[in-house]
């Protein structure tokens, strides 16, 4: 068994999703001129919306919630964040810069073209991996080519962005995961699919338009393969086109939709079904933060959240700048999967010692338990865990105390999160990084 072929629980969240975000060129670009789609009754005996793009099977039930200004944080997490309810701002980042300036090639070419991005085909291919390339060789020819910016957002970038206020204190301040970048020539459709984190998910430029199914519907979406631990999935339907044939309790989802402009924002919760469509160029930025059931609020009561805050003010656990050889994107929230998950399991056992054996039954629970052929861990296994409790043991004593895992660095808490993930895209070597400075 390789541990790296089913490394998929919450380890692997957003990177799972992002990855299937492969996109096509729709073939039937006259439903795709109609958002909301509509119900195209029928005359030929098949279901209505029988082999037509997702939504023309039935009424939706109207669009998603919207607020003409983003609630505070702690209405934010009582009447959405906690329920797992979507919700659309209009017009939320239209002080950041980014709303003015990244409508412009030129201004990105001049200001950020030597960052490297992650570029995916919008041709959907499951087994190609993103590739990596500087802003300025992907708008030279993104236009006639078939990619897709979803990378993380370079921080240089992050000044011009703003963190909309819903977010400015408590929790969800403290538990940013990470910011990724969305940049095409249009044409692009995602599938049906969800994710491990929270997802802000702010329009810089053009239109997107998205429909939004509610979790519970699962069972009636032909959904990839579960997994126990995944935090992220897709749907196998062709969002093209629907066959109500082989799958006609499609006709019997409910869901909502929302068009996004530039300026506004779409919280896509953990877990929530989204598909999303593209027509023209458009920029996006998402702000990704980690679901937790508690929403600690003590700094909300002292902090100004209507002062601007630029996403470069706020402390995000994953991030890139020139020069990084790899760029991390879609990694877990290590706070909560690792330092949160050990310390639990040292409470839960009594341990006031975090040993390679303790270690072992972490690792068991969230890499080899969700293995649905229950094998048990061998021996790649066990050289991860042995390459995993290397980086944490940092005192090479042979164990971790409560306070030792408390007081532990972040970056070696990442370093851990990174055996166990591989990399999403290339990895540059500092070589390459230096040549490419001096062109
Ligand atoms: C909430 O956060 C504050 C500041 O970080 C901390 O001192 C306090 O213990 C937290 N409260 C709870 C209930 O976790
Ligand atoms: C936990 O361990 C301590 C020290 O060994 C012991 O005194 C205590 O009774 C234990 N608690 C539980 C709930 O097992
Ligand atoms: C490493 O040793 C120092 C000094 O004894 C101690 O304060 C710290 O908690 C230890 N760290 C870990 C992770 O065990």
């Amino acid at each position: 068994m390789l541990p790296f072929s089913h490394v998929a629980l919450k380890m692997v969240s957003t990177f799972i999703s992002l990855w299937f975000l492969g996109t096509t060129i729709s073939k039937d670009m006259r439903m795709d001129a109609v958002f909301p789609p509509v119900v195209e009754p029928s005359d030929s005996g098949l279901p209505d919306g029988h082999l037509l793009p997702l939504g023309c099977q039935r009424e939706p039930d109207g669009p998603v919630k919207e607020y003409a200004e983003p609630l505070t944080p702690i209405e934010f997490w009582n009447l959405h964040v906690k329920d797992y309810v979507p919700l659309v701002y209009r017009q939320a980042i239209t002080k950041a810069p980014a709303a003015t300036n990244w409508r412009s090639d030129e201004y990105i070419r001049e200001k950020y073209g030597d960052l490297d991005v992650l570029v995916e085909t919008k041709n959907e291919d499951r087994g190609t991996r993103p590739q990596r390339m500087t802003l300025n060789d992907f708008l030279d020819n993104y236009k006639r080519k078939d990619w897709y910016v979803v990378s993380l957002l370079p921080d240089p970038m992050r000044a011009d962005m703003q963190v909309p206020r819903s977010l400015l204190c408590g929790t969800f301040k403290k538990t940013i995961l990470e910011s990724n970048l969305w940049l095409s020539a249009g044409g692009t459709k995602s599938l049906l699919h969800y994710d491990a984190d929270h997802n802000l998910h702010c329009l810089m430029s053009g239109r997107k338009d998205f429909i939004m199914i509610d979790p519970k519907y699962d069972d009636l979406l032909v959904m990839n393969e579960k997994r126990q631990y995944s935090g992220s999935s897709w749907s196998h339907l062709d969002m093209n086109r629907i066959d109500l044939l082989a799958h006609p309790q499609v006709s019997e989802v409910p869901w909502t939709w929302a068009t996004l402009l530039a300026g506004d924002c779409i919280f896509i919760p953990a877990g929530y079904f989204h598909q999303v469509r593209s027509y023209g160029r458009s920029v996006a930025a998402t702000i990704m933060w980690a679901p937790l059931n508690k929403f600690n609020d003590s700094d909300c009561a002292t902090t100004d959240i209507d002062a601007y805050t630029a996403l470069s003010d706020v402390q995000l656990q994953w991030t890139y700048k020139k020069g990084d050889k790899s760029i991390d994107m879609g990694f877990v929230n290590v706070e909560v999967e690792l330092r949160g998950n050990l310390l639990d399991l040292m409470a839960e056992r009594n341990d006031t010692k975090l040993t390679k054996e303790l270690f072992t039954v972490y690792y068991q629970r969230i890499v080899v338990d969700e293995d649905q052929d229950g094998e048990d861990i061998d021996e790649e296994d066990l050289e991860v865990i042995d390459k995993m409790f290397g980086v944490l043991d940092i005192n090479k004593t042979g164990y971790l105390t409560r306070q030792g895992l408390e007081n532990l660095d972040i970056e070696i808490l990442k370093d851990v999160a990174r055996i166990l993930d591989e990399p999403h895209g290339p990895v540059k070597e500092n070589d390459d990084v230096g040549t490419r400075d001096e062109l």
